[in-house]
C-alpha cells in the first residue's frame, strides 16, 4: 500500500483564500488585521519562519510588522516591547518567536501577551481554555494537524492516536485537539519505555520529535494515518521531518511530507487567528 500524500501546500493555499476573502471583508468596513512578530536574536531557523510569516500577511492583506531585536535584549526591555504592542489599537496579533535567548524566562514573556491577542494560543489563558474544552485561541501546528484531517476525511472518533512527544507548543495541545474529536490518546516521550510497541497499536501517529527520520517503518502497523511535525536540516542541508518518508509512505494510508506539509498549515492558521481577532474586536 502507498499513502496518500496530506498536500500542506494546496490546502494552505486553499485557506489563504478563505481568509483574504475575509480580509477584503474587514477592510470594506476600513478595518485592517495586523500582527507583530517579535523575533529576539539572528537564529537562522527563527529568521527564516519570520520571513515566511511576513511573506504570508502579505499575501493575505494582513498588515505585518516584524520587531527585530538584538539577542542582547534584557527581559524587561522585551516585555515593554510587548505592553506596547497589548496597548496598540492597530495590533490584533502579537507572536514572539520562540525560542528566545537563555537569559530570558520564556514563560514570563508569554504571560504579559493580551490574551485577546495571542494569536499562537501559548497564554496559559488560551491553554486553559483548551483544556476545559471551551478553546478560544488555538497553536497553530496543533489547528493546522486538525484542519488536515478534516480535508482528508480522516476520522478520529474512538481511534488510537499515539503523540511522540510533549511539548507545550504541539505535543500537549495536539493530544487535546484530537481528545476533544474522540480519539483515545497515548502521549509518548523521551522516557517512553518500548516506543514502538505503542506506535505500532496507533492508528494515527504523530511525531514532534525533533530528530531526523527517528519514525521509521518498523514503527507503525499498516494503514495507519502518520502526521510529521519535524523540520530537521540534514548534513546535506536537506529538511527532513521526523519520520522516514520514503519507507513509512509504503505502509501507511495517509502521510504528511516534510517540506509540504504541516509547516505550510501553521502559518496559515496564523494568519486565521489573527483575522479572527480583528473580526471578534469588530463585532
Ligand atoms: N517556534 C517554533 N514554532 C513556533 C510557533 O508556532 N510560534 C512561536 N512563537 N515560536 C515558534
Amino acid at each position: 500500500m502507498t499513502a496518500t500524500i496530506i498536500d500542506g501546500n494546496q490546502l494552505a493555499e486553499q485557506k489563504r483564500s478563505e481568509i483574504k476573502k475575509r480580509v477584503d471583508e474587514l477592510r470594506q468596513r476600513g478595518i485592517e488585521p495586523g500582527l507583530t512578530v517579535v523575533l529576539v536574536g539572528n537564529d537562522p531557523a527563527s529568521t527564516s519562519y519570520v520571513r515566511g510569516k511576513e511573506k504570508a500577511c502579505k499575501a493575505v492583506g494582513i498588515r505585518s510588522e516584524v520587531l527585530r531585536l538584538p539577542k542582547e535584549t534584557s527581559e524587561e526591555e522585551l516585555l515593554n516591547h510587548v505592553r506596547r504592542c497589548n496597548e496598540d489599537p492597530r495590533v490584533d496579533g502579537i507572536l514572539v518567536q520562540l525560542p528566545l535567548p537563555d537569559h530570558i524566562n520564556e514563560q514570563r514573556v508569554i504571560n504579559s501577551i493580551n490574551p485577546d491577542k495571542d494569536v499562537d494560543g501559548f497564554h496559559p489563558i488560551s491553554v486553559g481554555n483548551l483544556v476545559i474544552g471551551n478553546p478560544g485561541f488555538l497553536p497553530c501546528t496543533p489547528y493546522g494537524i486538525m484542519e488536515m484531517f478534516r480535508a482528508y476525511d480522516i476520522s478520529l472518533s474512538g481511534r488510537h492516536a499515539v503523540v511522540i512527544g510533549r511539548s507545550n507548543i504541539v505535543g500537549k495541545p495536539i493530544s487535546l485537539l484530537m481528545q476533544r474529536e474522540h480519539a483515545t490518546v497515548t502521549m509518548c516521550h523521551s522516557r517512553t519505555k518500548h516506543l514502538k510497541a505503542f506506535t505500532k497499536q496507533a492508528d494515527i501517529v504523530v511525531a514532534a520529535v525533533g530528530r531526523p527520520r527517528f519514525v521509521t517503518a518498523d514503527f507503525v502497523s499498516p494503514g495507519s494515518v502518520v502526521i510529521d511535525v519535524g523540520i530537521n536540516r540534514v548534513e546535506s542541508g536537506k529538511l527532513v521531518g521526523d519520520v522516514d518518508f520514503e519507507e513509512v509512505k509504503e505502509i501507511a494510508s495517509y502521510i504528511t511530507p516534510v517540506p509540504k506539509g504541516v509547516g505550510p498549515m501553521t502559518i496559515a492558521m496564523l494568519l486565521h487567528n489573527t483575522v479572527w481577532s480583528a473580526e471578534r474586536k469588530a463585532g
